[in-house]
């Protein structure tokens, strides 16, 4: 599978990545212009999304912010990079949905014959779905939710139903019939694949990666579903906790193999090693 850059643009631009760290910093614009040396206009126009700023500014702002100077210039420059996507010992099927004014996204994961297959997360629901579902894939073994939140767990009880999935997992119990919570480090197994949860709290509060394997003799690379945590080129909002979301991003980079492909709830496939060297908040 190849990434597309131009047809998958990225889930933040240098203003929505600069909005973040000043957050992040606790810093308004006048203080972070002040500290960097950076004109506080400019600092507004790239917040506002018409960014003028040169190389010598990014990297101030980004010395000032803890970022990686040179995933912030490429961001700036419009050419962030992306790594091509090969070596998956299984087929994955990137849904991207249109939800208000962004697009979220799902995957399905299947054997690359055959018409069964696992979903993580459904999107605004099942009409989006069925929009772009492959129609080789009739059955649904699973359904695992990264976070319950509109634009990802839409119309669960119906997806499952319309698919038959018998399981459905999502990190917290949340006294719906449809679904059962997956705890930190509990895997679910088929005879194909290998789903690992891994509790990821920051953005939401009950938030979980899925690490995905080719069930039986480890082979090919894995696949992490990253939910709103990690996107190719910047971070979910802590909407729950920053300190806890930079927690879930450290226990990810400490304990996956560099060459895990990332599959973010918004935006482009990426890779772990990827992120590691250009992600601004990855520094
Ligand atoms: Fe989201």
């Amino acid at each position: 599978m190849k990434n597309s850059p131009m047809q998958v643009p990225l889930e933040d631009e240098l203003g929505d990545v600069l909005d973040k760290a000043l957050s992040r910093a606790g810093l308004s614009p006048d203080q972070a212009a002040a500290r960097s040396g950076v004109e506080v206009s400019r600092l507004r126009d790239a917040l506002d999304w018409r960014s003028e700023l040169d190389c010598r500014e990014l990297g101030a702002l980004a010395a000032l912010l803890g970022l990686n100077e040179v995933g912030l210039c490429a961001l700036a420059s419009g050419s962030y990079p992306l790594p091509e996507i090969a070596g998956l010992p299984f087929c994955l099927h990137p849904l991207r949905m249109p939800h208000g004014i962004g697009v979220a996204n799902a995957y399905i994961i299947s054997e690359c014959c055959g018409s069964g297959g696992i979903l993580f997360d459904t999107g605004p629901g099942l009409e989006a779905l069925l929009a772009g579902w492959p129609s080789r894939i009739q059955k649904l073994d699973a359904v695992f939710l990264t976070h319950v939140e509109p634009e990802h767990a839409g119309g669960l009880c119906e997806v499952t139903r319309h698919f038959r999935a018998e399981h459905a997992f999502s990190p917290a119990p949340t006294g719906s019939p449809c679904h059962r919570e997956m705890v930190d480090a509990q895997s679910w197994e088929n005879g194909r694949f290998r789903v690992t949860a891994l509790s990821t709290p920051g953005h939401a509060a009950a938030h979980n990666c899925y690490l995905v394997e080719s069930a039986g003799a480890r082979r090919g690379r894995s696949l992490l579903i990253s939910g709103d945590l990690l996107f190719a080129g910047s971070v979910g909002c802590p909407l729950h906790c920053a300190e806890r979301l930079n927690a879930s991003l450290g226990r990810l980079l400490s304990s996956l193999p560099e060459d895990t492909v990332i599959a973010p709830g918004h935006g482009p496939l990426t890779t772990l090693a990827n992120e590691r060297r250009y992600n601004p908040f990855l520094r």
